[in-house]
């Protein structure tokens, strides 16, 4: 982050040991490292990167945080199956405990490929998808903007619950590495074409209506998206599925 600009105030419990110290001269010249209450006490935004085991109980430790972004990177808690593969644990996701034990934070939960995506995040050619899960619409934009500026592409994913799916999604996409296999497997998204380009979605599909619409965080893009004419131009005229 440092690479990019930002003023980085790293928080470790022992701030002043060699590896930390080489750390902050490898992050640029803003760079610096004091206790981790004193990290958030100075930053905006938080990024509450320590193992997942504890991250519930550090978001408890570092003062009065209301009001700032705390971003979640954890994944979710893993538990073997018999049959070897994982459990699906993902009743409650972390973040959405650290939400609900600290009402005045903005609890942001994002979630991170392996870090090596920010080191090249052209390394396999397309930029990961980050997706951004969070109550406070403001939050997740500030997130997002983050994200882009780090070289990947985020996601609005709402509210977050919705850091329950990413618990999910994490325990399939480790299945091929479980596996062991050698060959790399990309997710392509589902393809959001706009359908409210050519009926009301809401109603057809009976989704229900964010209350935070008017409000919906403006995430930032490397290309500007295709407009309803250029959407109406490629796609056959599209009916309303029937009811
Ligand atoms: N590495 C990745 O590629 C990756 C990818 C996706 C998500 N994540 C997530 O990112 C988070 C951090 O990952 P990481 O690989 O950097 O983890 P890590 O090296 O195990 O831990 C990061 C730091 O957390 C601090 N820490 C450890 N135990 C603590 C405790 N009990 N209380 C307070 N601070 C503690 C330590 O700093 P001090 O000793 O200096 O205090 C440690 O250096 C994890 O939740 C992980 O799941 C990582």
């Amino acid at each position: 982050m440092g690479a990019q600009g930002y003023r980085v105030i790293y928080g470790s419990r022992d701030p002043g040991r060699d590896a930390v110290r080489e750390l902050v001269q490898r992050s640029g010249p803003n760079a610096s490292a004091v206790s981790q209450p004193e990290a958030a006490s100075q930053a905006p935004v938080v990024v509450l990167a320590v193992p997942g085991e504890v991250v519930v109980e550090v978001a408890g430790t570092l003062g009065d945080l209301g009001g700032k972004v705390v971003i979640d990177v954890s994944g979710g808690e893993k538990r073997v199956a018999p049959d070897g593969y994982q459990e699906l644990t993902s009743d409650l996701a972390r973040a959405e405990v650290i939400q609900a034990r600290h009402p005045t934070m903005r609890v942001v939960r994002i979630n991170l490929p392996n870090i090596v995506y920010f080191m090249d995040p052209l390394l396999t050619k397309t930029r990961a998808t980050v997706f951004v899960a969070g109550n406070d619409p403001k939050a997740r934009e500030t997130v997002a903007n983050i994200l882009f500026d780090l070289g990947v592409d985020p996601w609005d994913a709402g509210p977050v619950r919705f850091a329950r799916l990413f618990d999910a999604f994490n325990t399939l996409a480790s299945i091929p590495a479980q596996q062991r296999r050698a060959e790399g497997y990309q997710v392509v998204m589902m393809p959001t074409v706009p359908f409210s380009c050519f009926f009301d979605t809401v109603q057809f599909f009976g989704y229900g209506e964010p209350a935070e619409l008017k409000q919906l965080p403006k995430f930032p893009r490397r290309e500007p998206a295709p407009t309803c004419e250029e959407w109406m131009r490629r796609l056959p005229p599209m009916a309303p599925p029937p009811q």
